[in-house]
């Protein structure tokens, strides 16, 4: 994720590109830059939000009728000045701003660097530009035709803008797996990664295709395929507002975030995950991968909906890698005097990466000795710097305040290094991992099948939207989702509820049920399947109204159910990833329809910075 804005025609450009900087920062910024050509091209960027961009060079010559401009969500390259975007080529003479990830920029940077290159950032952003350059002077061919030449080599996803020196009127532009959006004015173009940095000057707009390549003028749009055939752009009429384009056209944040699951997902697999070849590759994890499996234990820290990822891996590592977990309350864990020997593996999860208790927790476990890895949505943050190795989910910017796409994305990352140690220790038969890498790998679809079935969640919603209490019960793999789907609802419609294993509820909870009280099942099929059966009975036969999470096609299980949500069949280990989703739907449409703030809820904050 990240905010891309260009304009080529008779206006000052600038200010038409921090303007449009600005609606997009909810794509997520670490730093930002613009590229305005005035007597070549001059380059102005730096780490932060745009508005501190935009005070370092007020008063410097900005004046200019083409520019394009950057908000960065790192992926490779901590967030820094040499980092931000706009990059430009060895020559100095193309500028290229880029949203995405480019998987093989190893293997271009090994090339070039063998040709003489050398590079002033850590990007793969700044890969792509240079061997675009090697190939234009190489091949003595147009800007244009090197881009779709490079563009035949590269995996990965991408939107990119260049500006060449040498055309000061033209932007080229591509995009593969990321958004790109022409505005067609009278004389003149605007180019964002949505709209809504050209909604007061044109509602004309051009939604660019994967594998397409855009040559744009003022006055001239021209799109090409990648084999260089003429495309006719077709031109609608945008009806969005503002607000709505910022959310993707839904309500709120947290429902984009939720449907945006099967492609964070995708993105935290990609790159990685080959069920193919059987390969799983986390350069954060192999370089400790000997230290992992010869551990005393794990310690897994972490604070709320990452602290449930946590008690998920600690089942998945346990059964895949017979390795002893401990799963550890990061506020808990660094108050009292620990007990951690040198070698010790902790992993630190973290949505934010700021999160003050997880921050300390670490430090205090690394001043013993121990071995951090970090898995980290925002790249360069605290934790993720703190940490010796690690993984990134990659889920992009996550706005909403209740954690969604950010936990399956941990357990995608988790599941990913279990399944790798594993392997290494040789603890499960090759059979098994081809079949867990498989069933990883069909996660997202099964997440966006699962999606699809919201409107039937929805009605659930209303049914059950003024309960004061809900249980969430559940056994093995699932039990942390039900810690999961209990806080999910109480931090977005402010209902108490409480998840337990469903065994434990004999031990007292049972008290609680009587018929005005929903309980949740998340009953899956599973090895545990029969005896939370049994559990459903027992609320059952004591008038507790019963909603289950279930297989699609369990009979047994709707026969005893009030109401039902369904996932389609998959294996145990990922199961966690698929069932949570219907409880995340469960949780927002209560909150919408009991009038929450469901984006900022009460007395929550995003990242908890502070003790
Ligand atoms: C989850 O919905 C909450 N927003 C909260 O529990 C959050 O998971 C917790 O504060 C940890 O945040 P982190 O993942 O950014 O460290
Ligand atoms: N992969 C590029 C980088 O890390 C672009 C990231 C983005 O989409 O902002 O700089």
């Amino acid at each position: 994720m990240c905010g891309i804005v260009g304009y080529t025609g008779p206006r000052e450009a600038y200010p038409i590109i921090i303007k449009g900087l600005k609606r997009l920062e909810y794509r997520g910024y670490d730093s930002t830059g613009v590229a305005l050509q005035n007597g070549g091209i001059k380059v102005y960027k730096k780490k932060g939000k745009v508005a501190e961009l935009e005070d370092t060079i007020v008063g410097k010559n900005l004046h200019a009728n083409v520019g394009i401009g950057h908000t960065r969500w790192a992926t490779h390259g901590e967030p820094s000045d040499r980092n931000a975007h706009p990059h430009q080529s060895a020559s100095g003479k193309l500028a290229m701003i880029h949203n995405g990830i480019i998987e093989n920029y190893s293997q271009l940077k090994n090339e070039l660097l063998k040709k003489g290159y050398t590079f002033k950032s850590d990007t793969d952003t700044e890969v792509l530009l240079n061997f675009i350059e090697e190939i234009k002077t190489n091949n003595n061919c147009s800007l244009e035709e090197a881009v779709r030449v490079a563009l035949k080599r590269v995996t990965g996803a991408y939107v990119i803008l260049l500006l060449d020196a040498e055309e000061p009127e033209t932007i080229i532009a591509a995009r593969k797996g990321s958004p790109l959006v022409i505005g067609v004015g009278k004389g003149e173009h605007f180019l964002g990664s949505d709209a809504s940095p050209m909604l007061e000057y044109t509602k004309e707009v051009v939604y660019v295709n994967d594998y397409e390549l855009a040559i744009i003028k003022p006055d001239e749009l021209i799109l090409k395929n990648l084999g260089n055939e003429k495309i006719t752009p077709y031109i609608q009429k945008l009806d969005l507002e503002l607000a709505a384009i910022e959310k993707g056209g839904y309500e709120h944040f947290m429902l984009k975030e939720i449907f945006e699951q099967p492609q964070t997902i995708y993105d935290c697999l990609r790159g990685r995950l080959d069920a193919e070849a059987g390969t799983i590759t986390m350069s954060g994890i192999e370089q400790y991968a000997n230290q992992i499996k010869n551990a005393r234990r794990i310690v897994m820290i972490a604070c709320g909906t990452s602290w449930h990822a946590g008690l998920v891996a600690e089942y998945v590592i346990e059964e895949l890698c017979r390795l002893n977990v401990e799963v550890e309350y990061a506020s808990e864990f660094r108050y009292r005097n620990p007990v951690i020997d040198e070698g010790d593996i902790i992993v630190a999860i973290s949505q934010s990466g700021e999160t003050a208790d997880t921050l300390v927790a670490i430090e205090t476990a690394k001043s013993k000795g121990a071995i951090i890895l970090g898995v980290v949505n925002v790249v360069g943050s605290s934790i993720a710097r703190a940490s010796h190795g690690g993984a990134y989910t990659h889920a992009g910017p996550e706005i909403g305040v209740a954690s969604t796409k950010a936990f399956t994305a941990q357990l995608a990352v988790l599941t990913m290094i279990a399944l790798k140690i594993a392997n290494i220790k040789g603890t499960i038969s090759h059979e098994r991992y081809m079949l867990l890498l498989k069933e990883l790998n069909e996660v997202p679809e099964k997440v966006a099948w699962v999606l699809k079935n919201a409107d039937k969640v929805k009605k659930l919603a209303e049914k059950y939207k003024d309960a004061d209490d809900f249980l969430y019960l559940a056994r093995g793999y699932n039990f942390p989702v039900a810690l999961e789907g209990a806080l999910k609802l109480k931090e977005i419609s402010y209902i108490h509820a409480e998840g337990y294993p469903a065994a434990e509820m004999k031990h007292g909870p049972i008290a609680l049920v009587d018929e005005t009280l929903p309980v949740v099942f998340i009953a899956t099929k599973d090895a545990y399947h029969e005896k939370v059966v049994s559990n459903m009975q027992e609320i059952k036969a004591r008038k507790g109204k019963v909603i289950s999470v279930i297989t699609e096609g369990d009979d047994l299980s709707t026969s005893l159910s009030d109401d039902v949500m369904i996932i389609p069949e998959a294996d145990e280990i990922v199961a966690p990833i698929i069932s949570v989703v219907p409880l995340q739907l469960l949780a927002y449409y209560i909150g919408v329809a009991r009038g929450c703030d469901v984006d900022k809820p009460r007395n929550l904050a995003k990242s908890v910075t502070v003790e």
